[in-house]
């Protein structure tokens, strides 16, 4: 038996072309791509040249439909634990970083958490916003007379058309921008930290690493050294019919999520587990699928971290 990729299998794994690992030739954190399936066998996948399109897509999509995903209807609770978590008052400007149809911005807005800005790629999410907000406008005339109207923005996380520390509180979550590559994250992170006033605060999810490693799903395929998750997908969209989409995602532990915004100037002040549309309000566990964390943003950060 040799000891290099092909190693260890049985041999109708072998027939089937499976590879497994061999960690002295594809463990190197700057060389080949690592993608491994739940047995830690080699599992060639295609690299993410084009991340944001594909995150894109979720919003081009589903559009109006995009709130009817199941962790939607947890929107309320999200809300209230991103108003506590981040001390939101009536006037403080909001960056809603990826938001789709500005759910989360609409739910904040409406408990007077803030006056938000929903910055999203996707020009069919926002269109979708638009209409959600006239039409709970128009049902409820005389509330959402007092409801701060939400400033609709189709842009890019990693080139934000706002002014350097123009906003007191952001949020990014649902891979709203964070999320697609490593080298994509450190990006948003650094605008995010550009556009956050000093003292200003973030709140983030991001996938737990340790969730990913533990339940990796039969189809999909970790690359350990760089924490991306490729798990090919469906979309559903607005009609029902289903689109086959490559859908990857950074994974983190909670040790190298801190680092990394460290290093562009926002510094960690807590961090919790999160299920989507269920808020945990504890410490993150490995069963929790993404943490959520607070980061302050620093009165002075470097210039290269920008
Ligand atoms: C899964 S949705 C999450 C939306 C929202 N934050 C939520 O929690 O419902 C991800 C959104 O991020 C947007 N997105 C992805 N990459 C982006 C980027 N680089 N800049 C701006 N938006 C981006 C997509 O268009 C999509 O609408």
């Amino acid at each position: 038996m040799g000891t290099g990729e092909g190693a260890g299998l049985t041999g109708a794994e072998r027939a089937e072309g499976r590879e497994r690992v061999d960690p002295h030739a594809r463990a190197d954190w700057r060389g080949a791509p690592a993608w491994a399936d739940a047995h830690g066998r080699w599992s060639p996948r295609p690299e993410p040249a084009r991340p944001t399109e594909a995150a894109r897509a979720v919003g081009e999509l589903q559009g109006a439909s995009y709130e009817r995903n199941a962790f939607a209807r947890g929107t309320e609770a999200e809300a209230d634990e991103l108003c506590a978590r981040l001390a939101l008052e009536p006037d403080h400007r909001l960056l809603d970083l990826g938001a789709a149809t500005g759910r989360h911005s609409r739910a904040l807005a409406a408990r007077g958490c803030g006056r938000p800005v929903a910055v999203d790629l996707s020009h069919t999410a926002l269109c979708a916003g638009v209409a959600r907000e006239h039409d709970a406008a128009t049902a409820a005339a005389d509330r959402a007379a007092a409801v701060p109207p939400v400033q609709w923005v189709q842009a890019d996380a990693r080139a934000l058309p706002l002014p350097a520390a123009s906003v007191d509180a952001a949020v990014s979550l649902c891979q709203g921008g964070f999320g697609l590559t490593p080298d994509h994250d450190r990006a948003v992170l650094a605008e995010l930290a550009r556009v956050l006033r000093p003292g200003g605060r973030l709140a983030l999810t991001a996938y737990s690493l340790a969730f990913a490693a533990r339940f990796l799903a039969p189809e999909d395929a970790l690359d350990l050294p760089r924490g991306l998750l490729h798990a090919p997908t469906e979309i559903r969209d607005a009609h029902g019919r289903d689109h086959p989409a490559d859908h990857w995602s950074t994974c983190y532990s909670p040790a190298h999520l801190r680092d990394l915004l460290d290093a562009v100037g926002l510094e960690t002040t807590g961090l919790w587990g999160w299920e989507p549309g269920a808020p945990t309000g504890r410490p993150p566990v490995v069963t929790d699928p993404e943490l959520l964390v607070v980061a302050v943003r620093q009165a002075s950060i470097r210039e290269a971290s920008i």
